[in-house]
Parts: structure tokens; C-alpha cells; sequence
């Protein structure tokens, strides 16, 4: 199975098997897409394992942790064997952590940090982990919105391919717990738990819901979070909902 669009759009590779066919090669280059799903579903991971593919083609990276700090993520990165501490010193990968505390009176910080960031780095991609802290700090819709606009906007402005991670709403796990970030972004993967009839979680599935301007498969597929990262079997038979 495998998606396609003449080969048309430059991409970017996510380092994920499966994933990557299932888009036709990878993210289109330049779009922001939205990676949600609940606690544990790998969010993450994948934020990471596209950066640090990144980085194995020469590619600049910035990963923005709202969530968790510069150690875990780079715990977590040797864990799976991708070379973070290589790519640091390297240059080609740069990790910042984001205070929540200070996100509060500084939404504008992190707009002015972010074009810093990208400005010193050159940053081919971008993660922004994850944008449901930054929603929960603003007061209303609107401010939401805007907020989010214009974090999508400098991405693009940059030229980069940006991945911004989201919590699921645990209700309505295929969409984000704001349901905004849907709409603002080029694309978006649905990483989720498969459930057995008895409501038994019994495995992991993702869905690309959108990706705009290119071709996709649009079915559910199995993957794993295995020893070298996650890993879609994009060969599995449609799991459909
Ligand atoms: N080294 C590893 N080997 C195998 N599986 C791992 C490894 N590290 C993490 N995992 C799996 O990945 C899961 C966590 O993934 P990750 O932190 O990316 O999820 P997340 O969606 O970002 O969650 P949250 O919403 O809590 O931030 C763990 O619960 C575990 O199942
Ligand atoms: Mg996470």
C-alpha cells in the first residue's frame, strides 16, 4: 500500500517505516501538522524520531518541550539508539525547554523565542511539544485562536516543516482536547489505542485525518513503540472504525 502524488512535493521523512509510505514519502515540506492522541500513544517519540531523522540527512532541528525537560528527552532518545548527543553536539539539533510557569505572562516569549531559535538554528524542523499547555493558558477562544495562528504562521514563515503535538480530548480521542488545532494545521495524524470489542485496549493504530496538498492513505494501521521507535505496518489490512 502506498500513497502518492506524482512526486511532485518535496518531503520530509519522519524516520517512521510505514508511516512514511502511508504519505507518499513523507510530510510535505514547509507544512505544520498536528500530531494528537491520548498519554502514551507516542507523541513524543515520533516528535523526536523525525527530528533526529532529520538531523541523519544534515537537516536542522529545534524541539520546543513545553512538557518535559532537556534530560528526559534526551534519556529518551538513547533509549531507542538515535545518536541525540551526536546531533547536539553537532549542531544539528537543538532542544529547549519552555518554562509553563513563565508561559503564563510570555505567550509572546515563545512566539519571540521561537523566531529566535529559528533565526539561530536555521531550523529545517520544528517540533513544538505540545501545544495543549499553551491553549490551556489562554483565557478564551480567541486568544487561542490567535495564539495558534500566529505560532503556524511563523513556522511557515520559516520555512521549515513543523510538527506540533496535542493531547486527545479523552471523550473524543480522535480530535485535540482545544479542537482549533485541527483547523490551523496542514495536516494531521491521529495516533490512538485500538480497542477490543469488551473496551479492552489492545494495541496501537494512527490515522492520517488531513494532509493538504498531496494524496494519502486514509485507513487505520496498526503500529508499535518498539526498541528503535515507532514502527506503522502500513501493509496491514484497513482496521477501519
Ligand atoms: N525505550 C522504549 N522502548 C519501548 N517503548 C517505549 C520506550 N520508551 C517509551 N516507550 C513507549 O512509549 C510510550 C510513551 O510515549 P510518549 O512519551 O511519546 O507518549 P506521549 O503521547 O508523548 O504521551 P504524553 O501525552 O503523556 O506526553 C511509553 O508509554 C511506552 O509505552
Ligand atoms: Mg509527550
Amino acid at each position: 500500500m502506498s500513497a502518492s502524488d506524482g512526486g511532485a512535493t518535496a518531503r520530509a521523512e519522519t524516520g517512521v517505516a510505514g508511516l512514511d509510505e502511508m504519505l507518499g514519502g513523507g510530510l510535505p515540506h514547509g507544512h505544520v501538522v498536528l500530531v494528537t492522541g491520548l498519554p502514551g500513544t507516542g507523541k513524543t517519540c515520533l516528535a523526536l524520531q523525525f527530528l533526529l531523522e532529520g538531523a541523519r540527512r544534515g537537516e536542522k532541528g529545534v524541539f520546543l518541550s513545553l512538557e518535559e525537560d532537556v534530560p528526559q528527552l534526551v534519556e529518551t532518545a538513547r533509549q531507542f539508539g538515535w545518536p541525540i548527543d551526536a546531533a547536539m553536539e553537532q549542531g544539528l539539533l537543538k532542544v529547549v525547554r519552555l518554562d509553563p510557569k513563565e508561559t503564563r505572562q510570555s505567550l509572546h516569549r515563545i512566539q519571540g523565542e521561537l523566531a529566535h531559535e529559528l533565526e539561530a538554528l536555521g531550523a529545517r524542523r520544528i517540533v513544538l511539544d505540545s501545544v495543549s499547555l499553551l491553549n490551556m493558558l489562554s483565557d478564551d477562544e480567541a486568544s487561542r485562536r490567535s495564539t495558534l495562528f500566529a505560532l503556524a504562521a511563523a513556522c511557515r514563515a520559516s520555512g521549515a516543516t513543523t510538527l506540533l503535538t496535542a493531547e486527545a480530548d479523552p471523550r473524543h480521542p480522535e480530535v485535540s482536547r482545544d479542537g482549533l488545532s485541527e483547523y490551523v494545521a496542514d495536516g494531521v495524524v491521529v495516533l490512538g489505542y485500538r480497542t477490543a470489542t469488551d473496551g479492552h485496549r489492545v494495541g496501537l493504530a494512527l490515522r492520517i485525518l488531513k494532509m493538504r496538498r498531496t494524496s494519502h492513505i486514509r485507513s487505520v494501521q496498526p503500529y508499535t513503540i518498539g526498541p528503535s521507535g515507532l514502527m506503522v505496518d502500513a501493509k496491514a489490512v484497513d482496521l477501519g472504525r
